[in-house]
């Protein structure tokens, strides 16, 4: 039976691509995003299953992953993708735009995790990809609400990874470089995307890591090699 990967923030970028490399790898995508419009019509252009999901929203967390089991059934594979940018000065952000990155970057993974790998320790079978970044992989300027949103996201991977792995569970993190994505332009920020990989190449290391199940991929990163021309 193919398998069953819950992919947050699916409705663009890397999520999108997800979904469309998993989907011809053979497995059941289960697309679920912020905006029920493209939600709902990215699942039916793909003939897949797809749910409004704003993981920055605890309650909505909590009744759409009961929703996803009760149609579903267990799950195989989830991908926590969402995420949301805030580049600048520390003190020219609002405490709003702090929450907003917190609550979706940092916990809604966690939260989603919670949510979903409790059932996999019972199976003993599952899979759970953090998107991560670069960003928590070293500390650089006018970054630092979305770096430690995503080095949070490091430390909990890495705990959960010692923790899940004798379960039979693998909790693994990707950290790329930079994507050609909406992620900046949804940020009101302008950047030169011209030398980043593309959603899809991003997207084949993922499904790498998803596929290869004798191996736990910890801490994988990448970036287009024209990123260093
Ligand atoms: N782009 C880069 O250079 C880069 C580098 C390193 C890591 N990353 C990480 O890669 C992941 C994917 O980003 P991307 O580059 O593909 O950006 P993207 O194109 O902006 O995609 C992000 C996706 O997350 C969704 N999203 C945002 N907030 C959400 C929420 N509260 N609940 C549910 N969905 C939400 C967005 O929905 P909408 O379609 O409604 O906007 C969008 O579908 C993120 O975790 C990001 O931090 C990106």
């Amino acid at each position: 039976m193919s398998q069953k990967i819950i992919i947050t923030g699916a409705t663009s970028g890397l999520g999108l691509a997800l979904v469309s490399r998993l989907k011809s790898a053979g497995f059941t995508p289960i697309i679920t995003g912020r905006n029920a419009d493209k939600c709902a019509r990215i699942a039916a252009d793909l003939d897949l299953p797809g749910y409004a999901l704003d993981v920055a929203n605890p309650n909505a967390i909590t009744a759409v992953c009961a929703r996803i089991r009760h149609d579903h059934g267990p799950i195989d594979g989830l991908i926590n993708n969402a995420g949301i940018w805030l580049e600048g000065d520390f003190k020219t952000y609002s405490a709003a735009d702090i929450r907003a990155v917190i609550d979706t970057n940092t916990t809604g993974t966690i939260l989603m995790s919670h949510a979903i790998l409790p059932d996999m320790l019972t199976r003993g079978h599952g899979t759970v990809i953090n998107i991560v970044s670069t960003g928590a992989l070293y500390c650089r300027k006018l970054i630092s609400v979305y770096s430690a949103s995503k080095w949070a996201i490091r430390g909990f991977t890495g705990c959960l990874e010692v923790e899940s792995a004798p379960k039979g569970v693998r909790v693994m993190g990707f950290y790329p470089g930079k994507i050609a994505s909406n992620m900046y332009e949804t940020a009101g920020v302008g950047r030169d995307l011209d030398m980043a990989m593309t959603p899809d190449q991003a997207a084949a290391m993922v499904v790498t890591m998803l596929k290869d199940k004798d191996m736990l991929w910890s801490h994988v990163s990448g970036r287009s090699v024209q990123d260093y021309v």
